[in-house]
């Protein structure tokens, strides 16, 4: 029998609803993103726009998946990291349909599910992970039952340092796709902090530099390519590194800055040159979603695992190594 799993994702600004079977199967996959002109989020009002759009959200993703409330064998939610208000919303949406249709609740890790949707995407068995979106930047690899970090940013994200940038610069929001965008108008490079110590990387010093060449009037496709080229070399190094030590042979790419068509190309070079397999995830999977948690709750159900209404806090702080790998051996 088929097992069909409903996905609530809401850790930061996006709410999702994802609903996979166990074979894999995405049968649908809706989400909202909270707009704002300013690009910075406010936990209550992103909390508050969960819970006012969610149901609706929820109820379109059934619809769409052509199924009825009553097919749905299972309920995951992203129960951590992420901003409190936020996880609370979305945790009490899944407590109540878990407990409405007496079915199982299970509880994700949302930077794990960001991983797993890629193995199941791309079939990796094993990869070294390159992890990047607004609010995490991780090169993780899987040993002794849990993903490890290899490196991380040891202060802003990847994508928030290009939001941030473009706000700064009068972009829109979210800014990575601009940046991309006007990176390939971009000729002149201009030096800016390479932060690399040890297997982690800061992006804090590259920020303000590139302000201060906007500030000396430096184009802005200029500042763009330079930004880009820095940044992402930053994290094909320390992603070389990752592949060198654990002698992996498959590299994969995914968060919200993988729809990025430059790191995927310097990130591809980096697998040629190690003989390593490489995939980016697919754009619509990318960016949070619930279908990745959905997906994420099936393989942890399929491994015996599920949570009591009743202990499913929510935890803000949950890092990728702090979750036992029950699936994986
Ligand atoms: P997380 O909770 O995992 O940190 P998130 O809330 O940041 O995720 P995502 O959808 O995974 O959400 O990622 C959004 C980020 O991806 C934004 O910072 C955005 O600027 C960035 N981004 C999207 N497209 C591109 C692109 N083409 N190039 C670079 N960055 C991009
Ligand atoms: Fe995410």
């Amino acid at each position: 029998m088929t097992i069909i799993c409903l996905g609530l994702e809401g850790t930061a600004h996006s709410f999702g609803a994802g609903i996979m079977t166990d074979r894999g199967d995405v049968l649908s996959n809706e989400y909202d993103m909270l707009k704002t002109t300013q690009g910075g989020i406010h936990p209550r009002e992103a909390s508050r726009h969960h819970t006012e759009l969610g149901p609706m959200i929820i109820a379109r993703c059934i619809e769409n998946a052509a199924i009825d409330y009553n097919d749905i064998d299972m309920i995951a939610f992203s129960r951590g990291p992420g901003l409190g208000p936020c996880l609370r919303a979305t945790a009490t949406m899944a407590r109540t349909l878990a407990l409405k249709l007496d079915i199982p609740l299970v509880d994700v890790n949302h930077c794990v599910a960001h991983i797993e949707i890629g193995c199941l995407e791309s079939k990796f068995q094993d990869p070294v992970t390159v992890y990047v979106s607004g609010g995490n930047t991780q090169v993780i690899a899987f040993a002794g039952s849990r993903y490890r970090t290899f490196g991380e940013t040891l202060d802003i994200a990847i994508g928030n340092m290009l939001d941030v940038l473009g706000r700064e610069l009068g972009m829109g929001f979210p800014a990575g796709p601009i940046v991309e965008t006007l990176a390939l108008d971009g000729s002149t490079f201009y030096t800016l902090p390479y932060s690399v110590k040890g297997m982690d990387l800061s992006y804090s010093g590259m920020l303000t530099a590139a302000k201060k060449l906007h500030s000396e009037g430096v184009k802005l496709a200029d500042i763009c390519f330079s930004v880009q080229e820095t940044a992402f070399g930053m994290l094909a190094e320390i992603a070389e590194r990752a592949i060198a030590h654990t002698k992996k042979r498959e590299l994969l790419l995914t968060g919200g800055v993988a729809r990025n068509n430059r790191l995927t190309q310097i990130l591809e070079g980096v697998a040629q040159r190690h003989d390593a397999k490489f995939h980016r995830v697919s754009s619509q999977l990318a960016g949070d979603q619930g279908a990745m948690i959905a997906w994420n709750g099936i393989l942890q159900y399929n491994a015996g695992h599920t949570i009591k209404v009743s202990e499913s806090n929510v935890l803000p702080k949950w890092r990728t190594d702090e979750q036992d790998i029950l699936w994986r051996d």
